[in-house]
């Protein structure tokens, strides 16, 4: 059965290496007791279950009429904790991640969710429930920072906290790169689907990389409205070629709107904005023209510098009929309100047309923890892999920082206090310059304190009460801020560094019968200064008479050189006699 399947999967990958991409979905079905291949789009839908430990598992009211994905959502416990999903993803490479809500419950209206979402450390959208019947739909297009990343749920304002699904789509090649993806994501605010035959979206498979084409006809308040009068739907059963950039997935190519009286235009409200955007229009002219007809129109509104006034002729752009022209703006500050219109030219003897738009704000990336004190926590945490508190998940500091550690509020956060910890204190500790507290008391840690020389910021230090062994590094004496020092109750062994005694830091460490103070050594230290001295002195005395000695050898040797030869012929002797 296996080895069939198997067969299955590499005669369809041969087939189509469109379909090969649909083996990278990840298809979470939040709240479902198992996994499940929807009919409807031949996907495979894995449960939460073994992926997410926390919250739990609800029946959704009146699911009617929606997918199976939408018969249970996870609810998340109110507090201020964040839950994450981590998803593996390919380092650089481009995807687009949905997360979608379907509440259900019509009962409690006073008490609808409202709560966070983040991607990593980004804030990526406020999930807010007005209408507990309605898929609330949220997608974002990123370039993988990392070889993974979390989407985290948090902080409710109102109610408590869920998520119905989160899928994570591969973009294929260039597919939405832009100039900014270093520091931007793309939170997609329209992706609209003009002339659609009915209110259905078109997805996956007619969108071979499972984005969500709204139809024109599912109009909404403020969403699509002020049709110029004369609008009329068109469609062709012709291929379209939408080999460019974005490949639009052919079916939302093969309709369109057109503007039969010289004028397009519709207003739809933008969530979050204003803001700057990446914008893509989509034309293919899928109309006979005839030998003297053409379609040729601009872009009225908004006006746009360089785009306004340039020409669109569809066929011309594009190089022939029935292919994707795709102009799109980089960069382009939008309002809430969004009111465009475009309008044909007086030479033209057709009215504009136009396929399907997407627009995407630009959303800034923040920044996640620093890396050097993540790779501390990562050690720790790997130490304690069974323990809950070591599988928080997220980011350690962002959205909602880890219930043992603190963080600052720089940018990149930096862990400033760890406490409650069990395990082996790892080496890399030393990474974490921004530390200020450390508190590791009452724990079984073992082995020898590692070096700290660079955790310079550190103030407090609680290492009491385990089975610490080894000397105390002497780099300990040597941080400038440290105030409190506790090591009572360990094994450690040797001398005190004496600048721990001398200084102005509390320091606690009775409990250790192998350690001892340094004043012994101390005293030791200034009585071999001493006597090194004092016999440096001496040394330097019969250095001195040996010299005057020689002086007056060698002058009686040079009295005798003439007839004498050789006798001054050792190297020392040589050396103090040409003084
Ligand atoms: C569901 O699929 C995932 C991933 O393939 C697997 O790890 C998990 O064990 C499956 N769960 C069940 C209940 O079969
Ligand atoms: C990108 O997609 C196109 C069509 O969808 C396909 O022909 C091509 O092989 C894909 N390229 C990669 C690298 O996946
Ligand atoms: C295509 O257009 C024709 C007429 O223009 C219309 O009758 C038909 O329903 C349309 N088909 C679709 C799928 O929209
Ligand atoms: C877009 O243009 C604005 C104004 O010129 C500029 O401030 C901004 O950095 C640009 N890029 C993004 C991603 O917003
Ligand atoms: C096209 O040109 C022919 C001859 O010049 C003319 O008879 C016809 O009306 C024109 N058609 C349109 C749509 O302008
Ligand atoms: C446009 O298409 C014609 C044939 O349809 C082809 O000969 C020509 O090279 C194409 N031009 C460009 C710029 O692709
Ligand atoms: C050290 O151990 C002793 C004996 O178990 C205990 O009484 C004392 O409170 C401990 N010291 C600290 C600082 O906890």
């Amino acid at each position: 059965m296996a080895f069939l399947s198997l067969f299955l999967v590499i005669y369809l990958c041969l087939a189509s290496s469109v379909l090969c991409q649909v083996s990278e979905f990840i298809s979470i079905d939040c709240g479902s007791p198992g996994n499940y291949t929807d009919p409807s789009t031949g996907l495979g839908w894995v449960s939460d279950t073994g992926i997410m430990n926390h919250g739990k598992s609800v029946a959704v009211e009146n699911p009617s009429g929606y997918s199976m994905q939408y018969e249970r959502r996870r609810d998340f416990p109110i507090d201020n904790k964040k839950y994450c999903y981590t998803l593996r993803t390919q380092e650089r490479r481009r995807y687009l991640v949905r997360a979608t809500f379907l509440y259900g419950d019509q009962g409690n209206e006073d008490a609808y969710p409202k709560f966070e979402m983040y991607l990593d450390a980004t804030e990526w959208a406020t999930v807010t429930i007005f209408d507990a019947s309605r898929v609330y739909v949220y997608e974002v297009i990123i370039r993988a920072p990392s070889s993974s990343i979390d989407v985290c749920i948090c902080c409710a304002t109102t109610g408590s906290p869920f998520i119905s699904t989160l899928e994570l789509r591969p973009l294929n090649l260039s597919m939405y790169a832009t100039n900014f993806e270093d520091n931007f994501f793309l939170k997609v605010a329209a992706r609209v689907n003009f002339g659609a035959p009915s209110k259905d979206v078109v997805r996956y498979p007619d969108d071979p990389y499972d984005r969500i084409w709204e139809s024109d006809l599912d109009q909404r308040q403020n969403f699509l409205v002020d049709k110029a009068p004369g609008t009329e739907r068109i469609n062709t059963t012709k291929n379209v070629d939408i080999r460019t950039r974005e490949y639009p997935p052919v079916k939302v190519m093969q309709t369109a709107v057109v503007g039969t009286e010289g004028v397009l235009s519709y207003r739809l409200n933008l969530e979050g904005f204003p803001a700057n955007a990446r914008a893509y229009a989509y034309f293919a002219e899928i109309e006979n023209l005839g030998p003297n007809e053409t379609r040729k129109f601009k872009l009225q509104q908004p006006y746009i510098p360089d785009y306004s006034n340039a020409v669109v002729n569809i066929a011309e752009n594009a190089n022939g009929s029935c292919r994707l022209y795709e102009p799109s703006y980089m960069n382009v500050t939008l309002n809430f309100v969004l009111s465009f219109s475009f309008v044909k030219t007086h030479d033209s003897t057709r009215g504009p047309l136009l396929s399907a738009i997407e627009i995407s704000k630009y959303q800034v990336i923040a920044a996640k923890t620093d890396w050097k004190d993540v790779t501390v926590l990562t050690a720790i945490c790997s130490m304690s892999a069974e323990s809950a508190w070591a599988n928080e998940g997220g980011d350690p500091c962002v959205p909602a920082h880890w219930e043992w550690i603190t963080c600052s509020s720089t940018i990149p956060p930096r862990i400033t206090k760890i406490q409650n910890v069990k395990g082996q204190i790892p080496s890399e500790l030393n990474n974490m310059e921004e530390l200020t507290e450390l508190w590791l008391d009452g724990n079984f840690f073992s082995g020898q304190l590692p070096d700290m020389s660079n955790m310079i910021n550190l103030r407090i230090v609680h290492l009491e009460n385990n089975k610490l062994s080894g000397p105390l590094p002497s780099a300990l004496g040597s941080l400038p801020n440290l105030q409190e020092l506790y090591i009572q109750n360990n094994s450690f062994t040797g001398e005190i560094p004496p600048a721990l005694l001398t200084r102005k830091v509390i320091f606690s460490y009775e409990g250790n019968p192998g350690l001892h103070k340094g004043a012994q050594r101390k005293m030791h230290f200034k009585l071999i200064l001493g006597a090194s001295i004092g016999i440096l002195a001496v040394l330097f005395v019969v250095f001195l008479g040996s010299l005057l000695l020689f002086r007056n050898l060698c002058r009686n040797m040079s009295h005798k050189r003439s007839d004498e030869k050789g006798s001054c012929t050792s190297a020392f002797f040589m050396l103090h006699c040409s003084f």
